[in-house]
């Protein structure tokens, strides 16, 4: 299979942001920063971002000399250019001139200009504007040689309620619903407090979203946010993909910040299928007071593993801080050898790239105290510079690692639908539902033991995997129901959890009991889902081990299915907890209640030693310490990370060779407190 390539580049990149508009009058510094990019061993640039006014300064009015220079210096230098198209912000004159570009919020108000990010998606002059500027700097840099990939506008998010969305929103129902009123109040069960509409003029996006009684409506009024956005972002591209087709296309994806969950404004699973390649933003808060440093490295390892399996291929991380943020509650610095063990992992995970946020701090206004490369010293001597150089120089080393993959026998399902359906339903626990944390935990017991993961979404083929989890799939249209019955099937084995299958695609929940397709699968039904106080005490016996559970415990009707655990108190004491059923050719295990890391990593290795699931290098090490295997047809490059604040032994199941220092490894060997080593592995 030849390795698949997310860029033209065949190295790793590395640099980021760049805003050398917001420093034109200083040719000194433009002329540091070139020597600055390569002391820090960088090649790759993201301009013209927010550039739109320095671009465009007036109305037909163009300055792109300043940009003319700016690929010339960087191409000079051997640097490569990631284009932004501007979108993201907007000159005043625009927003005066065109006050219909302006955002309208759920309250139904007009914001003023300034901030970013606060475009309206549907306003037909901002489309045009936007594809007008695209056309232009496609044609000026289109054949660059420096030019290696267009990012377009900036972390598109936020949602537009004025009167063109509203029309917009209207025409998007009309034609998902055929022109038919009754099926759309049928499917949004609207005779629910008198909702029913009797024409389509009635119909207003929520507001505020989040607190709207009818569920249908905030769930199409989602979809459509992300298909306008995709929308918009279509318009921006056409002249892209024209002028030149064979410069790919991305835009940067966020995650939401507090867990590193999934960003909740648009459906990544849709917004994937138009990118050429995924790009994302990450922030993790290293060093926090809620969390140990390997807990959120595991879940910086869920959120890579999602967005690398959107594409299942590599992805590029966009942006990162070599230091701090300045948008946390407590903006602390990374400690030393955080910047490039939290770099390798994100490399481990299939990135090609560490690209940063920001190249040079800004002097001022709101991100003038935000992590950078280069600070208001203007100084390559610092410690935070040095830790970029290193990065840099190790990338170096990795260039074979860029365009190769990561094996997974192991799948976990994360679903947009069903994270916004959770989190409108009002019922079970308001503050527990917890979805993606949820999913976090299964992710645990596989983290923990270095076995692959791919986090995949529904849409997706199922069809690879030996072992398919599915916790919480709140929301399960019957389709979805029958592409699980096929895995499990076709010799599949299928986990599922509690507040699995409840509601259908229109957010309307099943009728008389647990869909049949999965009782059949399952061999049992679920027939009360108890929500439980969180000083709530119960317990469920498995394997003859007692493990704690907290806030949901399901009461089972079992039909074929085995019981597997039990309930050790309550209502529902000695009943089944946890079920197993062969089914065709494979085998399902529900788990009823919400069980601890323990039960996790107990209920999973015995799956994992029935399967014959692998890690991809085995490696004896202590928790906190984190093997992530990148693949290809020749080698298997291993990255051995260590998560913990203290020196920690592990133990090699055979002979590689250090990318870095070039020695064999062998036997135990000792990493230091936030060591990574990178390890290449030859097949025979
Ligand atoms: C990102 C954004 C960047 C910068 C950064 C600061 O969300 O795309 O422009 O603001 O945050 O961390």
């Amino acid at each position: 299979m030849p390795k698949i390539y997310t860029t033209q580049a065949r190295y790793m990149l590395h640099g980021g942001d760049y805003n050398p508009d917001q420093w034109l009058d200083r040719p000194d510094i433009l002329a540091d920063d070139i020597k600055l990019m390569k002391l820090a061993h960088t090649n790759t640039f993201s301009v013209g971002i927010f550039s739109w006014s320095a671009l465009e300064p007036e109305e037909g009015v163009y300055t792109f000399e300043w940009l003319d220079d700016m690929f010339e210096n960087i191409h000079r230098n051997g640097g490569r250019i990631i284009m932004a198209t501007p979108s993201g912000a907007r000159p005043a004159w625009l927003s005066q001139k065109y006050p219909e570009v302006l955002r309208v919020n759920a309250e139904r108000v007009k914001q003023l200009h300034g901030g970013r990010h606060n475009h309206c998606f549907t306003s037909y002059v901002y489309r045009e504007k936007t594809r007008k500027i695209n056309r232009l700097l496609a044609e000026r840099y289109g054949s660059h040689p420096a030019l290696l990939m267009w990012h377009v506008s900036n972390e598109y998010g936020g949602e537009c309620h004025c009167h063109q969305c509203q029309h917009a929103f209207r025409d998007w129902l009309k034609k998902k619903y055929n022109n038919d009123l009754k099926s759309l109040n049928d499917a949004w069960w609207t005779p629910f407090w008198s909702h029913t509409f009797n024409d389509w003029s009635q119909i207003e996006s929520p507001s505020p979203i989040g607190e709207n009684a009818v569920h249908g409506l905030s769930l199409d009024w989602r979809r459509f946010v992300t298909d306008q956005t995709i929308s918009f972002f279509q318009n921006e591209i056409v002249p892209l993909k024209e002028i030149t087709p064979n410069i790919p296309i991305t835009t940067n994806f966020m995650a939401d910040t507090h867990d590193l969950i999934p960003f909740q404004g648009l459906d990544y699973s849709k917004f994937a299928k138009h990118l050429d390649v995924i790009s994302w933003d990450a922030y993790p808060a290293w060093h926090n007071d809620w969390e140990s440093t390997a807990d959120l490295a595991m879940k910086v390892g869920f959120i890579n593993d999602l967005y690398r399996s959107l594409k299942q291929q590599p992805f590029l991380l966009m942006e990162s801080t070599p230091s701090a943020v300045n948008w946390h509650n407590f903006n602390k610095a990374k400690r030393p050898g955080m910047h490039l063990l939290s770099s390798m992992q994100m490399i481990a995970h299939g990135s090609d790239s560490i690209l940063y946020f920001q190249w040079r701090k800004s002097r001022g206004s709101s991100e003038k105290f935000h992590g950078a490369v280069v600070g208001h010293d203007n100084c390559s001597e610092n410690r935070v510079f040095k830790e970029v150089a290193k990065v840099g120089q190790t990338l170096d080393e990795l260039s074979e690692v860029v365009g190769t993959t990561r094996p997974a026998n192991v799948a976990i399902l994360y679903d947009w639908e069903t994270h916004w359906a959770l989190e409108d339903a009002q019922g079970f626990g308001m503050k527990t539902k917890r979805y993606p944390q949820t999913l976090h935990e299964h992710y645990r017991a596989f983290w923990e033991r270095d076995i692959p993961v791919d986090v995949i979404t529904k849409e997706q083929d199922f069809s690879p995997y030996r072992l398919l989890i599915v916790p919480m799939l709140y929301l399960a249209s019957e389709e979805t129901i029958a592409r699980l019955k096929a895995f499990a099937a076709n010799g599949g084995t299928l986990v599922m959890t509690y507040i699995s299958g409840i509601v259908n695609e229109s957010d309307l929940t099943y009728l008389g009991g647990w869909p049949q397709d999965l009782q059949e699968m399952f061999g049992m039904e679920p027939v009360e889902t108890d929500t439980l106080y969180p000083g709530d005490k119960n317990r469920v016996r498995y394997q003859n081990r007692s493990y704690e559970l907290k806030d949901y415990a399901t009461v089972l009707k079992l039909d074929t299915a085995d019981p597997v655990g039990f309930y050790e108190d309550d209502f529902y004491v000695d009943t089944p907890a946890v079920t197993c059923h062969s089914y065709k050719q494979g085998k399902t295990y529900y788990i009823g209640a919400r069980l601890s890391s323990q039960f996790h990593r107990d209920f999973y290795e015995t799956l994992i030693k029935e399967l014959s699931i692998q890690p991809a290098f085995d490696v004896k090490h202590q928790p906190g310490v984190s093997v992530q295997v990148r693949q290809d047809e020749e080698n298997d490059y291993i990255f051995i990370m260590n998560f913990t604040e203290k020196r920690q032994p592990v133990v090699l199941e055979s002979a590689v060779k250090d990318m870095l220092t070039g020695e064999t490894l062998t036997g135990e060997i000792t990493l230091e407190k936030y060591e990574a080593r990178i390890a290449v592995k030859t097949k025979k």
